[in-house]
């Protein structure tokens, strides 16, 4: 067996004592949730109205620091809601890593527009800003005859992007950027809140997140007019009467039920114990790879301070990754490679890409997710 492989189930078994089948990542419910749903289940507001979404909406503002806050039915509706909201149209490109989940490039087509994939810098995992840079001057703020409408950079695994650097990049050639914060809840970026670093970011609370509503997702910005209009457009732009019903455009049902809504406040309310016992986990998997022969464990940059939503190491290479999934999964242990990355998937192999994906690469063929639940740890 691979000394990484015997690694990661020393420590899950003996160190951990955790037994019986132990999952990439699992949701934990020991706060107010039956209490908030109940309160939600009596009074019959279980729908898209209700107390619940405010009071959510309100808390998560609070949390982050920001001005305004959407929750939406889903992290892939909110960035497609958001790019749409920002002016994001059919024929245009939206700049965004081919590292991420597929939501990602699906919400830039649900839009109507076409990802254009740029690489990533191998230590944050997020788009490289020093490349975004070369390919901007190169090519301004067009590409193969296309505007280029935004720029969608992705914290993965909760890791913050270079968000300084990108967002220099960008207002240099007048793109938008909004942030794929979905993974990042509880993430901080030099000392600012992932997801509140650029015009909008969106956070998703699928079952597999940091916190979840079920499914869910949020919006949040610090501008006015942009909230009104996502608000406007999530509602199927619906024009306030008491009775009637007029919409000025075609619009969306995007807007979070009630009953997710109550299961985020209470999950909310956990959050910084979630994000603790995840720190304290990622610091037992640091400590415990720190010395391992063909393996590092990804640990976030210096100055910031990761959610540690999955953790990651990197191994030397896809046989070395393939032997360590074969036998970390035989062991009951789940383990995984990261994402095919989105040029190589059919869904969207066709798309433009800013250059060549070399770090891109790099990361699918080395990184694995290792068991991440904030339940392991006490
Ligand atoms: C990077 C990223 N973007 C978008 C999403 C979409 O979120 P949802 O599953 O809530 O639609 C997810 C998670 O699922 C994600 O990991």
């Amino acid at each position: 067996m691979r000394e990484s492989s015997r690694r990661l189930i020393a420590l899950i078994r003996e160190e951990l004592r955790l037994e019986g089948d132990i999952p990439l990542h699992s949701p934990e419910f020991k706060g107010r949730e039956w209490e908030y749903l109940k309160e939600c289940l009596d009074s019959g507001w279980v729908s898209s109205a209700g107390p619940d979404i405010a009071r959510f909406e309100e808390a998560m503002a609070t949390k982050l620091s920001a001005r305004f806050a959407l929750a939406a039915v889903n992290g892939t509706a909110a960035l497609h809601l958001t790019l749409h909201a920002i002016g994001v149209r059919p024929g245009d490109l939206v700049i965004c890593p081919s590292l991420t989940f597929v939501a990602t490039a699906n919400a830039i087509a649900h839009a109507g527009a076409t990802p254009l994939f740029a690489d990533i810098e191998p230590r944050r995992l997020g788009l490289d800003p020093a490349r975004l840079a070369e390919f901007l001057r190169a090519n301004g703020p067009r590409f193969q005859g296309k505007r280029i409408a935004a720029c969608l950079p992705v914290h993965v695994f909760g890791i913050p992007a270079d968000m300084d650097g990108l967002a220099k990049v960008c207002a240099a050639h007048g793109v938008p950027v909004v942030e794929d914060a979905s993974e990042a809840l509880g993430s901080n970026y030099r000392g600012r809140a992932c997801g509140t670093l650029a015009r909008a970011g969106v956070f998703s609370f699928n079952g597999n997140k940091i916190m979840t509503t079920g499914g869910g997702g949020m919006v949040v910005t610090d501008d006015e007019s942009l909230a009104k209009r996502l608000r406007h457009l999530a509602t199927t732009a619906r024009l306030p009467h008491p009775w009637l019903f007029d919409h000025d455009e075609v619009a969306f049902n995007y807007r979070m039920p009630n009953l997710n809504a109550a299961l985020g406040r209470a999950q909310l309310e956990r959050l910084d114990d979630f994000v603790a016992r995840k720190r304290r986990l990622a610091a037992l998997y640091g400590q415990r790879f720190a010395d391992c022969p063909g393996t590092e464990f990804v640990a976030e940059p210096a100055g910031d301070a990761s959610n540690c939503w999955f953790n990651a190491l990197r191994l030397e290479d896809a046989g070395a990754r393939d032997a360590f999934l074969a036998e970390t999964n035989a062991a009951r242990i789940q383990t995984r490679p990261c994402w095919q990355p989105m040029h190589r998937t059919g869904a969207h192999k066709g798309a433009p890409r800013a250059h060549d994906l070399t770090e891109t690469e790099s990361a699918f063929a080395r990184l694995v997710n290792v068991p991440s639940s904030a339940w392991m740890v006490a």
